[in-house]
């Protein structure tokens, strides 16, 4: 087996937090190697990635506008064409088992109260992903939306730069077993000026996820842009045209011109075909990679 696996702790997250991914990556490693399936081990990763406090996923999630709502976005994606997905879920601990759940169902996303009706019934427990650090970091995000009437502090909001405001987004990884299958999934608290309903890449198919039969590619940043892009599926289709995974990611991130020097998009992209892998990011980001020769 020759497999390439890649995780990310999000665009904005610290270097030193590569642990956590490379830890993720080995748990895809070890599932691949027992269950044979990419689904399984991105699922499995992904799931540890969203344990980790540390990323904001699952736990450690961001807080909404309101200072105490949590609502997750997820998917997962594989080359047999298999896609699931939550958004808006709530008071689940791992969003992206129950993407993998919508993966098997009739449908292909679920959102808000009936996601998580839907994981209930799958017996998947309530549990609280608030934690004291995003708790913190909404601290923060208060602080700059000041504490003007909703009209103003929404038009304030608008004129922010892409601020990640301590945080990290989204959690991702893609996962080749070396055999010609793919598969990949994210899962994000969302960025750090949300209102309550807002969707952002990660569950959207061909924006923050795509697989197809030479590769998977994975994308982490501010959703809006990610989506007017459909980022994943462009760099996905380059990398089907021939063009390694590297190169095909460093031109995702041309795709996102910045006005001026301080208003960078914060954008990262994984992705792996057969062969090899790329990792392309505007701002620090967190990754774990396993590649067997
Ligand atoms: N990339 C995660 C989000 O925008 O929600």
């Amino acid at each position: 087996m020759k497999a390439i696996i890649v995780t990310h702790g999000g665009v904005g997250s610290p270097v030193s937090h590569g642990d956590g991914c490379q830890k993720a990556a080995e748990e895809a490693l070890d599932t691949l190697r027992k269950t044979s399936s990419v689904l399984q081990a991105a699922v499995r990763g992904a799931a540890v990635l969203e344990d980790d406090p540390r990323f904001n996923a699952g736990t450690g999630s961001n807080l909404r506008i309101d200072g105490k709502t949590i609502e997750m976005d997820a998917a997962v994606m594989d080359s047999d064409g298999n896609f699931g997905a939550v958004a808006g879920i709530q008071m689940v601990k791992n969003p992206v088992l129950v993407a993998e759940l919508v993966s098997k169902s009739p449908h292909l996303m679920l959102c808000g109260p009936g996601a998580t009706e839907f994981a209930r019934r799958y017996k998947i427990p309530w549990y609280n992903p608030i934690t004291p650090k995003a708790r913190e970091r909404y601290k923060k995000v208060k602080k700059n939306l000041s504490k003007r009437r909703l009209p103003y502090w929404a038009k304030r909001w608008l004129n922010l730069p892409y601020h990640l405001e301590g945080c990290s987004d989204t959690i991702g990884i893609v996962v080749s077993d070396g055999k010609g299958n793919f598969a990949g999934a994210g899962s994000t608290g969302g960025t750090s000026y949300m209102l309550r309903g807002r969707i952002g890449d990660t569950p959207i198919i061909g924006s923050g996820i795509y697989v197809g039969k030479k590769g998977v590619v994975v994308s982490t940043g501010i959703g809006e842009e990610i989506i007017r892009r459909m980022l994943s599926k462009e760099v996905y289709e380059k990398i089907a045209s021939g063009i390694s995974p590297q190169k095909a990611s460093d031109w995702g991130l041309t795709l996102f011109k910045p006005q001026k020097p301080a208003n960078i998009t914060p954008v990262g992209i994984i992705a792996v075909n057969k062969t090899d892998y790329g990792i392309s990011n505007t701002h620090q980001m967190a990754v774990g990679i396993i590649k067997q020769s």
